[in-house]
């Protein structure tokens, strides 16, 4: 590491999917594993951070040394987000947060009928990462973008909708990366700058994006 990137930083990350309950045994969820945000939150801890990891239910174990707080539906990691959101520097959104929930949970578990087809009503989540980069004294803010085509052009778009300072740009269409798979292989998207980090493990990955993102933080930590 350049002589701890982090020193000093408080970096909070989200990691792993959501939950979103239709009803007390039943929830629409996706395939994330938490394996690249906590493989971030122990990249930036060994940078120095002091991390707070923000996690959706997965099955690998805590990091040691970062502050791991347990959450299920998107509407917690919210929450659990904008908590303390005042004390930190670097926000970084691994998650795969569920675009949609059902409109309500019911109460009691949903019988089968005897229609073939079902309508289930969603309705939108908020946008943790958006959420975090309208805030007042906002933290430097990165996400990520796992898109299946355009991969780039795509991450452009998010970088200045969500407004964010970086994105990193994620192809989950390719096979051996992306959404549980050990290996990653990403594109770091700036306002004006573009950097491809080719495939490689999660931790490795998560390393060199520590550095980088670091890199862009204390240079717009300066101004
Ligand atoms: O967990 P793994 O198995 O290791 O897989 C890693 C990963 C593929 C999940 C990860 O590398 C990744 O790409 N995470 C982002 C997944 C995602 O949902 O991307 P998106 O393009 O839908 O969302 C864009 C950004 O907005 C992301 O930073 C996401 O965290 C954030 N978001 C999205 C929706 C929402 N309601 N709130 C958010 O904060």
């Amino acid at each position: 590491f350049e002589t701890l990137a982090l020193s000093g930083r408080t970096v909070f990350i989200t990691a792993g999917p959501t939950r979103e309950a239709l009803d007390p045994v039943r929830y629409i969820s996706n395939h994330s594993s938490g394996k690249m945000g906590y493989a971030l939150a122990e990249a930036a801890r060994d940078a120095g951070a002091r991390v707070k990891l923000i996690t959706g239910p997965v099955s690998i174990a805590a990091p040691e040394r970062v502050e791991c707080i347990r959450v299920e539906s998107a509407q917690q990691m919210l929450d659990a987000s904008l908590t303390g959101l005042s004390g930190c520097d670097l926000f970084i959104a691994a998650a795969a947060v569920a675009d949609y929930r059902p409109v309500s949970i019911a109460e009691h578990k949903i019988k089968k009928g005897s229609e073939e087809i079902m309508e289930l009503h969603l309705v939108k989540n908020p946008d943790i990462v958006a959420t975090v980069a309208a805030a007042e004294d906002r933290p430097y803010t990165v996400g990520f973008a796992a898109e299946t085509r355009d991969v780039v052009s795509y991450a452009q778009n998010k970088l200045a909708r969500k407004k964010l300072d970086l994105i990193v740009a994620n192809d989950v269409s390719a096979p051996g990366i992306g959404f549980n798979s050990d290996e990653n292989a990403v594109t770091l998207v700036g306002p004006d700058s573009i950097e491809t980090l080719p495939q490689t493990h999660k931790q490795q990955l998560a390393r060199q994006l520590i550095n980088r993102i670091a890199r862009h933080f204390n240079e717009y930590a300066k101004t």
